[in-house]
């Protein structure tokens, strides 16, 4: 019941982090793009905080959820972790460190061009967060797959 309910909040937030990057990438940031520098950063800013926000708490729940279930199976000794988990610790692990660039590195540079006005670097910025959000949500999907699967 422990287990599968550690389970349950992993899938839930693993649902909210690689659903919303399907959202913004196919959906969002397609429409946006009709609007004008000045309002199209300033929009995508705004919806990047709250998201990476909200992402920011789903990669702690998948952390330590998974790292939770992990221990929780191989208590009793004599554990191999399966190729499949394997891919999925890895892989994850990779996704979080291109979220913490996301958030850490590319968001600051975000903000500074929204203080400052500055549209042209605003979107520079936000075309290199595309490419990265692309990736991890490639990533993402890779998992599922390989996950459910084998
Ligand atoms: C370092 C991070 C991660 C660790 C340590 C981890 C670990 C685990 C473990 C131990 C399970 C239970 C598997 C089972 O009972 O069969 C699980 C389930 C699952 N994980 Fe992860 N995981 C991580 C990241 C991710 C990521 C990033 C994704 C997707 C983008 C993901 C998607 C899933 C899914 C869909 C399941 C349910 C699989 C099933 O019930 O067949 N996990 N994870």
């Amino acid at each position: 019941m422990l287990y599968n309910a550690l389970k349950l909040l992993h899938v839930l937030s693993i649902i909210v982090w690689v659903g919303g990057m399907a959202f913004a990438h196919f959906f969002l940031r397609p429409a946006a793009q009709q609007l004008p520098a000045a309002q199209r950063v300033p929009l995508m800013h705004g919806v990047l905080q709250r998201f990476l926000g909200a992402v920011g708490a789903a990669v702690v729940v998948v952390l330590t959820t998974g790292l939770a279930m992990i221990g929780m199976v191989s208590m009793g000794g004599g554990f191999a972790m399966p190729w499949d988990w394997m891919f999925m610790s890895g892989t994850g692990l990779l996704m979080m460190a291109l979220y913490a660039y996301l958030f850490l590195s590319l968001m600051a540079r975000l903000d500074a061009a929204v203080a400052s006005g500055d549209w042209a670097a605003g979107g520079a910025v936000l075309a290199r967060i595309r490419s990265v959000v692309g990736v991890n949500l490639l990533l993402g999907t890779a998992i599922v797959v390989v996950v459910l699967l084998w």
